[in-house]
């Protein structure tokens, strides 16, 4: 491993008491985020990808600290997180900063785009005239040129340019982390391309670190250098973009590449899309979360959770099916004649597009991989 992690999430655990009656009495938990761990590297952009509801935005906020988890701890830049003080938080808080999926909501419409910029930063004692400067000019970064918007409000921009607002005021304390919280679902494919080019070009010139979250899997592949996939709370499968992409081992990562839609002909009709929708995090199938859903589950698959183990270089799964296989740390191909072999999920990608190449290129390569949970 060439570098420290600049982020380290271990076994992070967060149920969610649902409450009802008079009495608000607890009678149920919903187990959104159930043991995670990973590390996340200088200059990397992590991809977090999975259904709605299964636990990316609750670990979101369990890595800012929004909410506290029942159990585990983040470490950012070796500092914990969780016992920090409160002026240790407001210090950790410039560092770490959130972007959402929802651009309008997270704005306040009171205040012009100006004002939302410069706001955390007079928040952290910067002096209005400098503040005011400091969020034009970023204004005029993220494509949004202060003499022409600075003195509108959030409802007279499109979402696009709210989101680029967002980003600007993510940006302002000069962060070192991002999490970028489906930072483009909800803008149209063309808006989305340019926020997600606008991103990977700040992130160039801040040195900046993303986890980026998305439960969309393409997304995820264009900006991701390094991936993870959960499933109902856990993490199933996490790889460096490029395995996951050309050799997918879960059935549940190979269902989400069938899923989704590919320009690559290669990539088409491999495996079948998954089908239904995933159980109830307030009673999760025992054993592998996944296998009321999966193809090859067998009856041992509903007894013990598999762990997570090395099936390649920076390459873990939690599946049964490649425990015969599992190493540790030796790079080897997977020869498994069922989902996982290599002969069967030859992917490829289309590098047509010279942004992607370049993204590519610049992919930190971290020989990097997720502690067993
Ligand atoms: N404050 C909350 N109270 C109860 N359940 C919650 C709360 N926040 C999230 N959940 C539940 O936790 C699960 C994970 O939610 P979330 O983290 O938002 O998933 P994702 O971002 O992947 O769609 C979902 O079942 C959701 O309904
Ligand atoms: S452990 Fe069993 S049920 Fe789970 S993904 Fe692997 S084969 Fe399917
Ligand atoms: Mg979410």
């Amino acid at each position: 491993m060439s570098a420290a992690p600049l982020l380290e999430v271990r076994g992070l655990r967060k149920h969610f008491p649902l409450r009802s009656g008079v009495l608000q009495r607890t009678h149920a938990w919903v187990r959104a985020v159930d043991g995670v761990s990973f590390d996340v590297y200088p200059a990397e952009t992590l991809g977090i990808v999975g259904e709605s509801g299964c636990g990316k935005s609750t670990l979101a906020r369990l890595i800012l600290r929004l909410i506290e988890p029942d159990a585990g701890s983040v470490r950012f830049a070796g500092e914990d997180v969780r016992g920090a003080s409160a002026d240790r938080m407001k210090r950790l808080r410039r560092d770490m900063q959130l972007v959402f999926q929802d651009p309008h909501a997270s704005l306040n419409p009171r205040l012009t785009i100006e004002d939302a910029v410069a706001f955390s930063l007079l928040v952290h004692g910067t002096s209005r005239a400098e503040a005011r400067e400091r969020a034009r000019a970023l204004l005029g970064r993220v494509g949004l040129e202060a003499r022409l918007y600075g003195r509108r409000y959030p409802h007279e921009l499109s979402g696009g340019q709210r989101q680029r607002v967002n980003i600007a005021r993510a940006l302002v304390l000069d962060p070192r982390l991002l999490v970028l919280d489906e930072p483009a679902s909800a803008l149209d494919k063309s808006v989305q391309a340019q926020v997600l080019n606008l991103l990977a070009d700040l992130k160039a010139e801040r040195a900046l670190t993303y986890v980026f979250i998305s439960h969309d899997l393409n997304v995820i592949e264009y900006v991701s250098s390094r991936v993870l996939v959960m499933y109902l709370g856990e993490i199933v499968e996490t790889g460096t973009a490029d395995a996951l992409a050309q050799a997918p081992k879960h059935p549940y990562t190979q269902a989400l590449f069938a899923s989704a839609p590919s320009l690559d002909p290669d990539r088409r009709l491999e495996r079948p899309p998954l089908s239904g929708d995933p159980p109830n995090p307030i009673d999760p199938p025992s054993g592998c979360r996944f296998r009321t859903r999966c193809a090859f589950a067998m009856p041992r698959c509903a007894e013990t959770p598999p762990a997570l183990r090395a099936v390649g270089e920076a390459h873990d799964v939690a599946c049964y099916l490649y425990e015969r296989e599992a190493i540790v740390g030796a790079p080897t191909g997977c020869t498994h004649s069922g989902p996982g072999g290599d002969s069967d999920l030859r992917g490829g990608q289309s590098n047509e597009d010279g942004t992607r190449r370049d993204l590519r290129e610049s992919r930190a390569g971290h020989g990097t991989r997720a502690p067993c949970g």
